[in-house]
């Protein structure tokens, strides 16, 4: 099997460190072009065999799979560019959570998907969301969850349901990440550990946590019930949380949905302008 990379910032690297450090893949069978090439001659340095395309069409004509790892107003660009050299057996997969399955499908001749990856594949671990396009068989979905397998735990979603499960695993860790830094930086105005310290034991703690919550199987509620004694510490500082969290969860729901569907507009105003393009010419 070989697999491209579109795009090699951020996601684009990380899947590619993720496929090789996991073993799912050979550098030999990975073929890369970004819009920036000395970003793609990192990597080959990096990944001794990876193929540096000089191309976006190179990197396809090179591959059965194709990851599109650009930024959602970039996709467009990227299409028109590779649409030339797409065949009905390629896999194309889009990693941004408001490029719709009918945006690509209308757009390309071959198989999409729509993969939500997360920061913590870099650590073998997460979900990877998977939400299919109809062309897709069922040995192509199994070919592509089974390579995400590798570095991840995927998840079949509803296309209606993206943004909100992208939130819980491709935004979550920032979201976590703020709120134990907050915690953290409070402790070392308040007590004096020392910020190290308070790091590693909140790593440690949200390792566990995560584990109760997946292997364990608690959920959210039975975890605090367990750990909170009636009247005791921690019941006395959640009621405190409860309080002064209320509805803050409902606006950022609110704030993330906005956000894709003004992506999403943008993106429909894009893609229809393609459509019409193609019927006048
Ligand atoms: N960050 C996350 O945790 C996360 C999680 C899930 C999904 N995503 C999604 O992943 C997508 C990429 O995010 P990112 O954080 O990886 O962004 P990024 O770091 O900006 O990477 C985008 C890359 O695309 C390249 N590019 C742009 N136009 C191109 C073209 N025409 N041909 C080839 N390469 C091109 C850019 O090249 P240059 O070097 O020239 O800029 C850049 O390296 C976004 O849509 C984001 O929503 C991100």
């Amino acid at each position: 099997m070989k697999v491209g990379f579109i795009g090699t910032g951020s996601m684009g690297s990380l899947l590619i460190y993720a496929l090789i450090q996991s073993g799912a893949l050979e550098p030999r069978q990975i073929a890369a072009s970004n819009r920036t090439p000395s970003k793609v001659r990192q990597l080959s340095l990096r990944y001794p065999g990876l193929h540096e395309s000089q191309s976006n069409r190179e990197t396809v004509i090179r591959s059965n799979i194709i990851f599109l790892c650009v930024k959602p107003l970039e996709f467009k660009h990227v299409i028109d560019d590779i649409l030339p050299v797409v065949n009905s057996n390629h896999i194309i997969v889009s990693i941004t959570s408001p490029v719709q399955l009918r945006h690509l499908e209308s757009s390309l001749p071959c198989k999409v998907s729509k993969i939500i990856p997360s920061v913590t594949h870099q650590v073998g671990s997460g979900a990877s969301l998977c939400i299919h396009g109809e062309r897709m068989t069922p040995e192509d979905r199994s070919v592509l969850e089974g390579l995400l397998s590798h570095f991840s735990r995927p998840y079949q979603v509803d296309e209606a349901c993206t943004r909100i499960t992208s939130d819980f695993s491709s935004c979550g860790p920032a979201f976590i990440s703020f709120f134990l830094e907050q915690w953290i930086e409070s402790a070392v105005k308040l007590t004096g550990i020392k910020r190290a310290d308070a790091c590693a034991l909140a790593g440690e703690m949200l390792l566990g946590t995560g584990k109760l919550l997946t292997e364990g199987g608690y959920t959210p509620q039975e975890l605090q019930a367990r750990v909170a004694v009636p009247g005791g510490i921690t019941a006395q500082a959640l009621a405190l949380m409860k309080n002064s969290l209320d509805g803050v969860f409902d606006s950022l729901i609110h704030t993330t949905h906005d956000k894709y569907e003004e992506d999403l507009s943008k993106l429909d105003e894009v893609f229809r302008a393609g459509e019409i393009n193609r019927q006048q010419y």
